[in-house]
């Protein structure tokens, strides 16, 4: 018995083993037959890669539970990998992706036709209604969280408080809520949203306990039902967007038990990573205060000039100083991952001339963290906040980076790139913009402890957006008289 075992497992090894052909990327399959390098892709992605970069440079193919995936981390030839649809394709990941985390499949559905019926509602004149939607709601939550004549100092964790702000602020704007009366209070959404949040790697990745996996089935369910009423009818409350979504998924046959898990893919989408993305921008800005001293010179200068409370969302106001402070903290704590499936056999050439065949049914993978954005060679002293490092000497935008002596197209990516980069990119900044400025013009707010310094970064959730801080940064705040 145990011979056929140790046979079967034998056999399987040898059949499953792979080696490097010519014209492939170097091949690192690891040490574990089948899981090859997961463990400790999961644990710390970025730190694994960088090893990987040093043993063998800009491209590489490890192996990862079961599946073969090429890294590429030369910015220079990443547009080969996003501008190719035919043989490198988005949506299959994402389908595996959205089935592990969220529990969904959309057979029938139009990416291109979302895509596309999301962009209108967040550009142009629907992203002036949303501006001041979000700016209305954003006021009303810091009044509730402190009234106007409060002369104490509240304490709180950053983190926590950026993060919570700005869900419910965009929950609220985009979800409904005031309307449909069981979720009313955004804080029960927040509470249960943030338990999904802490175990979203593991389900991406399948390393669940049965514990865990019982959490993240109950505080999916709920969601599903605090969920259940945004969007269904025309005056439910939510953003038209949601609507428009509910009603593209009706014609393509999906059940409204299935449109609940969509509307929660959703809530993660617009609202996983503005919250932490003002965390670490207001936590660099208070642990750097010459940049705290620029960025409120730049919002006093606009206060000045403008009457009614909330400035920012009157008309289109430049505001370079914030721009590049924002731009600076993206580049330190944004990570996704761009990951594309080979679907036909592919040869990538590189920027420097080399040219790698890539297999079908590999993946391929860039991980911009790296490179670009704390690649010394293209951002002095990568791992310091600049928050100037965006602007020129004239105070303009600075756009000019170099890498081996040639200008970079991309020189930090945050947002993605190509057709699948982020939709809500305006809405976003202008979110954390304005949250910035009601922050730093209407309250005092400051360290616990002055000489603190910014928490580590929880290096399990490299890829997936946003990084998020292990631990907090404590802070009190208190209106201004
Ligand atoms: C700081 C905040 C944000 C960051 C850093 C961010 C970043 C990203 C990134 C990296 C992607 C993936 C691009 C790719 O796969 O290549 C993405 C996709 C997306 N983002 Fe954002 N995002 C933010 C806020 C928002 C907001 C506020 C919204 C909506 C209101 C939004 C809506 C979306 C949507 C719908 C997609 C999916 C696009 C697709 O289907 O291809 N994001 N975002
Ligand atoms: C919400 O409650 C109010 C009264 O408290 C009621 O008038 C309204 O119809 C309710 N709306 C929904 C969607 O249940
Ligand atoms: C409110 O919640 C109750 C029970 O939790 C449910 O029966 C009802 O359908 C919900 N109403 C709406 C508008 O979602
Ligand atoms: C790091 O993030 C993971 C996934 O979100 C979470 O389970 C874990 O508790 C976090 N660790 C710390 C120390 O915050
Ligand atoms: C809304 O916010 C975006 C992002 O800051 C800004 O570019 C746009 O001008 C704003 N729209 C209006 C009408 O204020």
């Amino acid at each position: 018995m145990i011979w056929t075992v140790l046979l079967l497992v034998l056999l399987y090894v040898i059949l499953t083993r792979r080696s490097r052909s010519k014209g492939e990327p170097p091949l690192d399959r690891g040490l574990i037959p089948w899981l090859g390098h997961a463990l400790e892709f999961g644990k710390d992605a970025s730190k694994f890669i960088n090893r990987m970069k040093m043993k063998h440079g800009n491209i590489f193919t490890v192996r990862a539970a079961g599946r073969y995936v090429t890294v590429l981390l030369d910015p220079h030839s990443y547009d080969t990998v996003i501008e190719d649809s035919d043989s490198l394709d988005f949506t299959r990941y994402a389908q595996v992706l959205m089935e592990r985390i969220f529990n969904l499949q959309l057979p029938h559905h139009q990416p291109a036709k979302a895509k596309a019926m999301m962009k209108r509602h967040f550009h142009g004149i629907n992203l002036a209604t949303l501006n001041s939607t979000m700016s209305r709601n954003l006021q009303a939550l810091l009044k509730a969280e402190m009234t106007p004549n409060q002369k104490d100092w509240k304490e709180e964790g950053l983190f926590d408080l950026s993060y919570s702000l700005l869900f419910k602020t965009g929950y609220l704007t985009l979800f409904g809520g005031e309307q449909n009366n069981n979720s009313t209070d955004p804080s029960i959404v927040y509470e249960e949203y943030k338990k999904f949040d802490g175990l979203l790697t593991k389900l991406a990745r399948g390393t669940l306990k049965s514990e865990e996996k019982r959490t993240a089935q109950s505080v999916q369910k709920r969601l599903w039902e605090l969920l259940a009423p945004a969007g269904l009818t025309e005056d439910s409350g939510s953003n038209p967007w949601l609507h428009a979504y509910r009603r593209l998924l009706q014609g393509e046959g999906t059940d409204e038990e299935t449109q609940k898990k969509a509307v929660l893919m959703q809530l993660w989408a617009t609202q996983g990573n503005v919250g932490p993305a003002s965390f670490w921008l207001l936590g660099y800005l208070l642990t750097n205060p010459e940049a705290l001293i620029a960025v409120r010179r730049e919002f006093s200068q606009i206060s000045q000039m403008e009457t009614s409370e909330a400035p920012l969302t009157d008309r289109p106001t430049s505001t370079p100083v914030f721009d590049s402070a924002l731009e600076e903290a993206l580049r330190l704590t944004a990570a996704p991952f761009i990951t594309r499936e080979v679907v036909q056999e592919k040869t990538l050439h590189m920027a420097d001339g080399q040219q790698y065949r890539l297999r079908k049914g590999d993946r391929v993978c860039l991980f911009p963290f790296i490179s670009p954005q704390m690649d010394p060679e293209i951002h002095h002293e990568p791992q310091k906040y600049k928050y100037n490092r965006f602007l020129n000497e004239d105070g303009s935008v600075k756009r000019d980076f170099y890498k081996g002596g040639k200008r970079l197209k991309y020189y930090t990516m945050p947002w993605g790139a190509g057709t699948n980069g982020c939709v809500g990119k305006q809405f976003a900044i202008n979110t954390i913009r304005q949250f910035v400025y009601m922050v730093l013009t209407n309250y005092e707010l400051e360290l616990c402890d002055p000489n603190a310094q910014m928490p580590e970064i929880n290096a399990s959730r490299y890829g997936f957006g946003m990084l998020q801080p292990e631990g907090d940064l404590p802070v009190r705040y208190k209106p201004k008289h």
